[in-house]
């Protein structure tokens, strides 16, 4: 265990990231009941005064929800230092602006991340100094190796936060209780009782002003590549004995290790599209290639399907279905768990409504049982009814979640070395077939259900 956090530095302060997303949660945390007091510094490559800083930092404190005594104080005693975080003596200068043990948060692209993380190696780190990263963690499978690499040079694995705000997210931790703490689950999780799991991430909004990350990643890595395949691991692994980070995290790697394209084919389980120009909810979006900063001949889709398969005794044979797309429809964040049929259906009935379904939603947050019952009218018709219950918002978001698991130095809900590399093992094959246009690149409306052809 690290000692208590002293400073926070966040690399790429003055970035989107750090404004919409990171210092909203860092203001929850520091006004929750789990409460933190600490030294902020923002660095960042753009000048900006501190005053304007910390003019940021409440905007953004403000933004997340969150004024209490203890965020006013930080927020006043925060400051801001220009360094270009790939230069050594830059960072030297940050680490000696910082009290106590340091977490430097790197909110920077993956390939700026890779260089830092290489000066980093030339300073002398505090002791027991914590590294939190952001997803995506490298830019590929050999790339996320080598900064594995780097990184354990530096540092033990357990103070390596890698950074997935899914698991931050109160319905998939929410996984865990469903899953096993009700003997009804857990005996009809298996291949025996389920024919298929789809895990769907549509948003209705689109690139968001973001061409200079996102056109390079496009919706496979984005959202597929990190958040779809945890949350996926989440839903199959193994019963881990406690919820520790090694247990929790062994059982994830242990399950994503028996995952490949499903009957080990990347074009045939792969479906890719990007958006034309539509409208949702009344806004009218652009054509993607249209946006600013978008380079149309990369290809980049903003709808990705993968179907993978977990190779183990449990889920041989069910298909894993995950699928993300930007600028869709309809806000539809879940997952649904397709129960088999019965073996036999007494003669007599009428109607067949399906078999059983399970909906874990992550927006809103819910789960939803659907099940069988005799009709109203008629005790023979079979009709389908609902069960369901909404989850109170958690205290934190997912951010000031993942924010709690670093500054107290709990890795449980980082994302391991292993899990990096084996999400980025699954999609190596699906991406280089893409990339040989092995899969066609279709298209669809902003504002509609996906590409005609895929319904
Ligand atoms: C981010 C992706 O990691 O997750 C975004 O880069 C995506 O493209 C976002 O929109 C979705 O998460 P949330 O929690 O904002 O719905």
């Amino acid at each position: 265990m690290a000692d208590r956090i002293g400073t926070l530095v966040i690399f790429g302060a003055g970035g989107d990231l750090s404004k919409r997303l990171l210092l909203p949660g860092l203001g929850q945390l520091l006004s929750s009941s789990r409460g933190y007091d600490l030294r902020l510094i923002g660095v960042g490559s753009d000048p900006m005064t501190s005053a304007q800083w910390r003019s940021r930092v409440v905007e953004s404190f403000a933004a997340g929800g969150s004024e209490s005594a203890r965020s006013a104080r930080v927020a006043n005693n925060s400051i801001y230092l220009q360094a270009d975080v790939t230069k050594p003596a830059d960072l030297a200068r940050v680490l000696a602006a910082a009290t106590g043990t340091p977490a430097l948060y790197f909110a920077l692209p993956p390939n700026v991340t890779i260089l830092s993380i290489a000066a980093l190696g030339k300073v002398r780190l505090p002791k027991n100094t914590v590294l939190g990263m952001e997803k995506p963690f490298g830019t590929d499978l050999r790339s996320a190796q080598a900064l594995n690499r780097r990184l354990v040079r530096l540092l033990p694995e357990n103070h390596i936060h890698r950074v997935d705000h899914f698991l931050g997210k109160s319905t998939v931790l929410n996984l865990l209780g469903l899953r096993f703490t009700n003997r009804l689950f857990e005996q009809v999780w298996s291949a025996e009782h389920i024919e298929r799991v789809d895990i769907v991430f549509d948003e209705t909004l689109g690139l968001e002003g973001r061409a200079g990350y996102y056109d390079k990643a496009g919706a496979l890595v984005d959202m597929i590549q990190s958040h779809l395949l945890l949350v996926m691991a989440l839903t199959a692994m193994e019963p881990p004995s406690s919820l520790d980070a090694d247990d929790l995290r062994g059982s994830m790697a242990q399950v994503l290790r028996a995952t490949r394209a499903w009957k080990g084919d990347p074009v045939a389980s792969s479906r890719r599209a990007r958006y034309t120009a539509g409208t949702i909810d009344g806004r009218r979006l652009p054509a993607y290639v249209k946006e600013t900063g978008v380079t149309p001949e990369l290809d980049t889709e903003t709808l990705a399907e993968v179907t993978v398969g977990i190779e183990n005794w449990r889920w041989a044979g069910v298909p894993f279905r995950l699928r993300s797309g930007k600028a869709m429809a309809d806000r539809r964040q879940q997952i649904v768990v397709t129960f088999k049929d019965v073996p036999h259906r007494p003669y007599g009935f009428t109607g067949n409504p399906g078999p059983a379904r399970l909906t874990i939603s992550l927006t809103p947050d819910s789960i939803d049982l659907d099940l069988n019952i005799n009709g109203e009218d008629d005790p023979f018709a079979l009709d389908r009814v609902n069960l369901q219950v909404q989850f109170a918002q958690g205290e934190l978001g997912p951010y000031g979640e993942v924010l709690h698991g670093i500054l107290s130095d709990e890795p449980t809900l980082s994302v391991r070395a292993d899990a990096v590399e084996e999400c980025w093992r699954i999609v190596t094959p699906i991406l280089s077939a893409w990339r040989k246009s092995s899969v066609p690149l279709d298209n669809y409306r902003a504002g509609s259900a996906g590409p005609t052809t895929w319904r």
